[in-house]
């Protein structure tokens, strides 16, 4: 297993198992006295062990993040923040919590230190996202970047085993369309190449034993890979699908990436031949020439449900999503054919393979 700092432009990456421990020295770092610790509900315990751990340099657990970071989450925790006198953020979990690090960040430009706890990825990018009436806006803000992440793969060994294979194949998205991305560049493609590969390899060792610390590493190591890929360059179908399903039908985010990225890169199949190999050499498919194959067979492999319609996807969904999607596409190398994408997500929707 690696142990190592990281220090790109211009967040700091440690990593390493038990690194959660070097969190204080890194606040002291930043010149920060006071963090205020965000976790979700169900990670307060985890909050309460970073408070101890913290000491004089805690303001506090708010235990309070919830998906897609509603305004009115963000605002309490901006007051929370004011009130306790915090001068940095802590968060400690997903992409959620990650997400409402963001929304404080924004407003106060308070800096965050992350914490990932899933392989989401969010600590790695310049992207945040609030929920008003039901909408979601995403943007970017560079200050919303954190200044400190520490990956500690210890913290990951209690991610529930089917959250930790959508989690990873959210990861192995952003990787994927990195290298098909308008703005791809070599540097990207491999950091995508080996977070592709690095995630095939890691996530059926995490199935068969979710403590295997190892593993998590190598899990660990693929998403923040990922992570950079997704803050660098620009996505493309996949995520625009994916946006679709969480905005208006309200799906789970790791779950529905993980049951369309087979079918998103087998869209694009001809339309990004090379990059796609790229992807399937990393994936362990040498001669293959689609990729979407061998998602499919991964998922199967790492027991993912295959189908949109058990994660809640309707009926009439398909038809929908496709005509929103077409309706402001992102920029995909094959352009975005509304009949094609309604018979992609069909497919999706009944667990069928890319076909
Ligand atoms: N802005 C970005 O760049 C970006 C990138 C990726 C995701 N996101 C956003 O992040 C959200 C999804 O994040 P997510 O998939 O990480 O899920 P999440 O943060 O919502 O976490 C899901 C659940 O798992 C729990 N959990 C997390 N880590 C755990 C662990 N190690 N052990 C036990 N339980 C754990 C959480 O407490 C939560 O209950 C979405 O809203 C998505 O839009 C944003």
């Amino acid at each position: 297993m690696n142990t190592f700092v990281y220090q790109s432009t211009p967040t700091r990456v440690i990593f390493g198992a038990g690194k959660l421990a070097s969190l204080s020295e890194e606040i002291q770092r930043l010149g920060a006295r006071r963090a205020l610790i965000l976790t979700t509900p169900e990670q307060r315990e985890l909050g309460d062990h970073v408070a101890r751990l913290l000491g004089e340099r805690s303001a506090g657990v708010y235990p309070h993040a919830v998906m897609h970071v509603p305004l009115e989450t963000a605002q309490a925790a901006r007051e929370e923040a004011i009130l306790r006198e915090a001068d940095c953020c802590v968060a400690v979990g997903g992409g959620s919590t990650i997400g409402l690090g963001k929304a404080i960040a924004m407003d106060s430009g308070l800096p965050i230190l992350a914490v990932p706890t899933t392989y989401a990825g969010s600590e790695m990018t310049p992207i945040y996202g609030l929920t008003e009436n039901r909408l979601k806006k995403t943007g970017r803000d560079p200050r919303v970047l954190p200044k400190t992440v520490i990956y500690d793969p210890e913290l990951t060994l209690t991610l529930p085993t089917g959250l930790s294979a959508c989690s990873g194949l959210n990861a192995m998205a952003h990787a994927i369309e990195a290298l098909y991305a308008q703005d791809a560049n070599p540097v990207i493609s491999l950091m995508a190449e080996e977070s592709i590969r690095a995630l095939a390899q890691s996530l059926p060792k995490v199935m068969d034993d979710p403590y295997n610390v190892e593993a998590r590493a190598q899990a660990l190591q693929g998403a923040w890979l990922a992570g950079i890929c997704l803050g660098s360059v620009g996505m493309a179908i996949h995520h625009k699908l994916c946006h679709t399903l969480g905005g208006t039908f309200n799906l789970p985010h790791a779950q529905a990436h993980a049951i369309v990225l087979p079918h998103a890169a087998h869209y694009n199949r001809r339309a990004a031949a090379e990059p796609l190999r790229r992807a399937a050499r990393a994936l362990g498919g040498q001669q293959a020439d689609d990729v979407g194959p061998l998602l499919y067979d991964l998922n199967r492999r790492l027991g993912i449900p295959l189908a949109l319609a058990d994660i809640g996807f309707p009926d009439h969904g398909p038809a929908e999503a496709a005509s929103i999607a077409c309706a402001s596409p992102y920029y995909n190398p094959r352009p975005f054919e509304q009949d094609a994408i309604e018979s992609l997500l069909t497919r999706a929707l009944k667990g069928q393979a890319p076909g």
